[in-house]
């Protein structure tokens, strides 16, 4: 199956990002992954392209600016366009009360959470603009539409993308550009499966958390990935997806 369409994932080498490679590699993108695990790089490169994709990889610190401005010179450079791209890079804090987080955790949290995923964005619709067709995809949470015990941080700033996806989604409904983000429950990426033998007892909650009763995989996050990128997906924008079998439906 021919497909020309440039994707980009942030935080590609693990978990959901990963996870959505994949899924993409088998449709055949040519995807570029933004990430700081290097010596994961080639691992991931070679199962994508095993299955049909055309991987890439680019160091891309994105709590720098000038790493996240030359990586999106790389894209223009060497594929001459950008259709999709994923942003989901990100990492969480223990939960704690409010009080209790730093000044260092809050700009952490702001810093990969909120504001790389702007800068980003601003690069992608750049580059969009001129191909006249995009589709850019977030990484919120369940956390990003309720309110959980210990995570007013975490709540913040998943709670900022969603905002974030709204107002894009207007500013460029016009030019065949949609902004849209998913909500994950709970997923087995690589920060929550080594819990499944050191702390069953953790394992066994946060699977409970889910009303399935067990954790979502990375591949159910990236077929709605693929699935939004589609062209005939053009239709549904500014909107927030859950993926937790039901977890943001209620108690
Ligand atoms: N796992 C879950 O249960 C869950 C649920 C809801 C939302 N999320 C969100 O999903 C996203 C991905 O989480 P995950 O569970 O797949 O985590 P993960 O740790 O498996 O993957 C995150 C990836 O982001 C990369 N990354 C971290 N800091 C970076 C930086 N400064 N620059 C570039 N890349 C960086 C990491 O190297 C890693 O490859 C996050 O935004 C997270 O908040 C996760």
């Amino acid at each position: 199956m021919e497909n020309n369409k440039v994707a980009l994932v942030t935080g590609g080498l693990s978990g959901i990002g990963k996870g959505t490679v994949l899924e993409l590699a088998k449709q055949n993108y040519t995807t570029i992954i933004f990430d700081i695990q290097d010596d994961k790089a080639e691992e991931v490169i070679d199962e994508a392209n095993s299955l049909g994709g055309k991987t890439h990889y680019r160091h891309c610190n994105l709590f720098s600016s000038k790493e996240i401005e030359e990586s999106f010179q790389y894209i223009r450079e060497t594929f001459g366009r950008l259709d999709c791209a994923f942003n989901n890079a990100g990492f969480g804090i223990m939960p704690k009360p409010f009080d209790e987080v730093t000044e260092e955790e809050i700009d952490k949290e702001l810093g990969i959470l909120v504001k790389a995923h702007m800068l980003c964005t601003i690069h992608e619709v750049k580059l969009m603009k001129e191909n006249g067709f995009g589709r850019i995809v977030y990484t919120t949470s369940g956390a990003g539409l309720l309110g959980s015990k210990g995570m007013a941080l975490y709540n913040a700033c998943k709670h900022a993308i969603v905002g974030l996806t709204k107002g894009a989604a207007l500013d460029y409904a016009k030019e065949n550009i949609t902004v849209n983000a998913i909500a994950p429950g709970t997923i087995e990426t690589e920060l929550v499966s080594p819990y499944k033998e050191s702390a069953p007892d953790v394992y066994a909650q946060w699977a409970a958390s889910n009303p399935a009763g067990r954790l979502g995989l990375p591949s159910e996050i990236g077929r709605v990935v693929v699935f939004l990128f589609e062209e005939d997906s053009s239709f549904i924008n500014g909107t927030v997806i859950p993926v937790d079998s039901g977890f943001c439906a209620g108690k």
